[in-house]
């Protein structure tokens, strides 16, 4: 109703809402600012005008104009009936939209890179990538997550010389990408004191280049060890790809991509390498192809592009990699543009932060790295040891504890702003009354407990398939600020999700769930659920039962379970 008056699509409006400061000044706020122009009259009078013209009704119950802003009061008994009867029947879908039908979103994540370890360097791409990816689903997109392994590179050289050298099958077999990373390690130091073995594994991975079948079997076993125990990995955390096209399936195509560069006068020949240069828009040139004939990783991250475009015709693609990377996407996106691909405007670099440990950065080579898994299996260990000492006749802890302990992980990492470094920090990811998955993984279990309590048909003929006009006279009950409070945090829900999606920032949706669980503890404190009577009984409950929906859909989209009991 407001659009109309504003002259703006309903889209548009929407997308100038604000939420005020406070709750006695309505629901949400329209910034008559945004109008000022368009009016020739002062946002104060636009405000006040419209409020004059907005007629209350249906969810409206008034609007009030303040100073700049006009604030919508929504009108609480109708919102109630509306969001418990969809969060009822919508189940797990609900407050999930369709807004993306018919595009295509593509996100590169995750990539580690083979025959080094998964440190958890990488675990920040996988778990933001995860969540975005979720995101995007549940906004009716066509998602596609891509796993773009590092599969090739002159490491292998060094690896293969190692091997030959110094291998057993045996413990390769055993523990791949630990006795790789080893081999790694061990190649680095005897390399100091023997410098000819840095030559032999250039030479290694020009075998390797031009097909040489011993090198290529070699690195075959190398490829297939370590990618099945990164997807053992995956599987525990819950995450898959659609596709796991590495480096390496590039190799072919990557003539072509250096034929349209020359072509379009874009490579120079430069002391018989090949160089882009990017200098007249600002950016420090970048090769492409090494003297001899070597392609780099820029070369064929611009080939996966074209690949992917022609093959996906996605509407974005997504790279979600460390900021320490941004460069790297600078330089590709504007050779894609220069290469004439209309569609370079639409690939965006996702960065984040670095994660730190108490002790500092981790480096490959150096050997110092801290293991994904090490760092997994301390965070289920001291999730078991917390519940068992708060729920000790648990029966299965086991997985309640893999659930909190791997979600503590995952949302101390996307709580956290994208941008920032991470300071990792046990006592305060599973600190159980902190902003951490185990609070509202416990506010969801402690919720269940309450719903199984009172006994599986509460809802009576309140069932799915209802209409929300059904549910008005119990929803007349909950006039408590509590219950109205709830109310309303949970009908943001969709926005949030939106929000999230649009903004790259999982830490919105984190952070949302975080204050709802806080909103629920507050209200089971101030209004008992299983002994009050009658309708409010009934009310109250399906009002925690909309609660869990949006906790468990919530964590769901984070890539984090919610446990019934823990
Ligand atoms: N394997 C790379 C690394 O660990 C990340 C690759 C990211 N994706 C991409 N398309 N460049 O640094």
């Amino acid at each position: 109703m407001l659009a109309p008056l504003a002259g703006m699509s309903p889209a548009e409006t929407e997308s100038y809402l604000e939420i005020p400061p406070e709750p006695e000044m309505g629901e949400y706020a329209f910034p008559c600012f945004v109008l000022a122009r368009r009016f020739k009259q002062s946002p104060k009078d636009i405000s006040a005008a419209l409020a004059r013209q907005i007629k209350p009704g249906g969810l409206l119950e008034k609007t009030i104009s303040s100073g700049p802003y006009l604030n919508f009061y929504v009108r609480r008994p109708a919102l109630a009936a509306g969001v418990l009867s969809a969060a009822l029947e919508k189940g797990e879908n609900y407050g999930f939209l369709s807004d993306g039908e018919g595009q295509t979103v593509l996100i590169d994540y995750s990539a580690p890179n083979i025959a080094k370890p998964f440190s958890v360097g990488h675990l920040r791409s996988t778990v933001i990538g995860n969540a975005l990816y979720r995101l995007y689903k549940s906004l009716g997109y066509r998602v596609v997550g891509i796993n773009h392994l590092g599969d090739w590179g002159t490491q292998f050289g060094k690896l293969i010389v190692a091997f030959q050298r110094w291998g057993e099958q045996a413990l390769l077999e055993k523990e791949p990408v630990q006795y790789l990373f080893q081999l790694y390690v061990r190649f680095h130091k005897e390399a100091e004191a023997n410098p000819e073995l840095d030559e032999e594994a250039r030479l290694k991975f020009r075998e390797l280049e031009k097909g040489d079948p011993e090198a290529l079997e070699i690195w075959q076993r190398f490829r297939k060890l370590s990618l099945d125990e990164f997807q053992r990995l995956y599987n525990f955390m819950g995450i898959s790809f659609d596709s796991y096209l590495g480096e390496s399936f590039y190799n072919d195509m990557l003539e072509e991509t250096i034929r349209l560069a020359r072509e379009k006068g874009l490579a120079k020949e430069s002391e018989g390498a090949l160089v882009a240069d990017l200098e007249p828009y600002g950016l420090p040139s970048c090769l492409l192809q090494k003297k001899d004939g070597a392609a780099l990783y820029i070369t064929r991250d611009l080939t996966a592009a074209i690949y992917r475009y022609e093959k996906y015709r996605f509407s974005k693609l997504f790279y979600v990699v460390g900021s320490e990377q941004t460069l790297h996407f600078k330089q590709m996106f504007k050779i894609l543009e220069l290469m004439g691909f209309p569609w370079a405007k639409n690939c965006v670099h996702v960065p984040f932060g670095l994660i730190r440990f108490k002790d500092g950065r981790m480096s490959t080579r150096e050997g110092n790295v801290i293991f994904l898994e090490d760092v997994l299996d301390r965070s289920i260990k001291l999730a078991h040891s917390i519940i068992q000492e708060k729920n000790p006749d648990l029966e299965d802890k086991e997985s309640a504890a893999r659930a909190v302990g791997l979600g503590a992980v995952i949302f101390g990492d996307l709580l956290n702003d994208r941008i920032k470094d991470v300071e990792f920090d046990w006592d305060s990811v599973l600190d159980f009354s902190g902003e951490t998955a185990p609070y509202v993984q416990y506010a969801h279990a402690r919720i269940c407990s309450i719903l199984r309590r009172a006994g599986t048909d509460f809802t009576g003929n309140f069932s799915p398939g209802k209409t929300a006009f059904s549910f008005l006279p119990l929803a007349e009950n909950l006039t408590a600020p509590e219950e109205e409070q709830l109310i309303i945090t949970i009908s943001r829900f969709s926005e949030q999700i939106k929000r999230a999606a649009e903004e790259l920032k999982p830490s919105i949706l984190a952070h949302y769930l975080v204050v709802l669980a806080r909103e629920f503890n507050k209200f089971y404190h101030a209004c008992p659920v299983l002994t009050a009577e009658g309708n409010s009984k009934t009310a109250r409950l399906l009002l925690i039962q909309g609660v869990r929906t949006v906790l468990s859909n919530g964590l769901s989209l984070l890539g984090i379970s919610a446990p019934e009991e823990m």
